[in-house]
């Protein structure tokens, strides 16, 4: 994997264009879309329900190949990657956080964040390092032991934030983390993330539909029929 540039920019969404084909039915969801994201920038993504923000999420995050278009992260062209160069660059550069918290039931708040650094290679001795550093971060230092099920809303994102943040990565998308969460619990973990993104300098593009939160980001940007504007 060859690494082209070291500017700011972290993420770069090139003339990105999507159509799914659906049985007959072609769905252009995203239309010509250009976009950079710089190191340090936590940016709110906002638009009516099915404009494809989730969409534009999974193709940021090389979940989903765009039909058109090209994508630079951390200065490695996307579009020119295998899909297991693709995988670990993922691994390594991302941390996804969902409207679920999506936890494993059946592991602790601990072996949530301690998971994802162990499948990277990670010591035992630095996950747990880190795990410990990260839930403390998020005021969970006395819910390492719980289990999902014996969290509150606001805590089992907070793990989840957390292992988001497990590997280091310099880029978080998030897509309406707080969509779950009353408005007091939603302001709270969205506070605790940009605290977050702000003094490990990485990036976030946090999607949502509360437009309060939107409101306190670095910069808004607005998807609607296929097409992005900064607002
Ligand atoms: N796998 C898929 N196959 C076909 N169509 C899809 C697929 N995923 C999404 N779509 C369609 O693409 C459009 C955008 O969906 P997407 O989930 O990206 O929207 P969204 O902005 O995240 O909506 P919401 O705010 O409700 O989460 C929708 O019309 C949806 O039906
Ligand atoms: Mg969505």
């Amino acid at each position: 994997m060859s690494n082209l540039s070291n500017n700011k920019d972290l993420l770069i969404l090139k003339n990105i264009s999507h159509i799914y084909d659906q049985e007959s039915q072609k769905i252009k969801v995203l239309n010509n879309i250009n976009i950079k994201v710089l190191k340090g920038e936590m940016i709110s993504l906002i638009g009516p329900s099915g404009t494809g923000k989730s969409t534009l999420l999974n193709i940021a995050g090389l979940l989903e190949k765009p039909s058109f278009g090209s994508i630079s992260l951390s200065g490695y062209d996307c579009t020119k990657l295998s899909e297991d160069n693709k995988t670990i660059l993922r691994g390594t550069e991302i941390g996804f956080i969902f409207q679920s918290h999506r936890l494993f039931q059946e592991f602790s708040a601990f072996e949530n964040v301690m998971l994802p650094q162990l499948i990277m290679g990670k010591s035992k001795i630095e996950a747990e390092k880190k795990s410990k550093e990260l839930l403390s971060a998020l005021g969970l230092k006395n819910r390492l032991e719980f289990r999902p099920a014996k969290l509150s809303g606001g805590e089992a994102q907070r793990v989840a934030i957390a292992r988001a943040l497990s590997n280091s990565p310099n880029l978080i998308l998030a897509d309406e983390p707080t969509g779950n969460l009353d408005a007091i619990s939603a302001k709270n973990v969205f506070e605790l993330l940009y605290k977050l993104v702000k003094s490990l300098n990485i990036s976030c593009i946090f999607a949502t539909h509360n437009r309060d939160l939107a409101e306190l980001m670095d910069r808004k940007l607005v998807l609607k029929n296929g097409f992005v504007y900064d607002e």
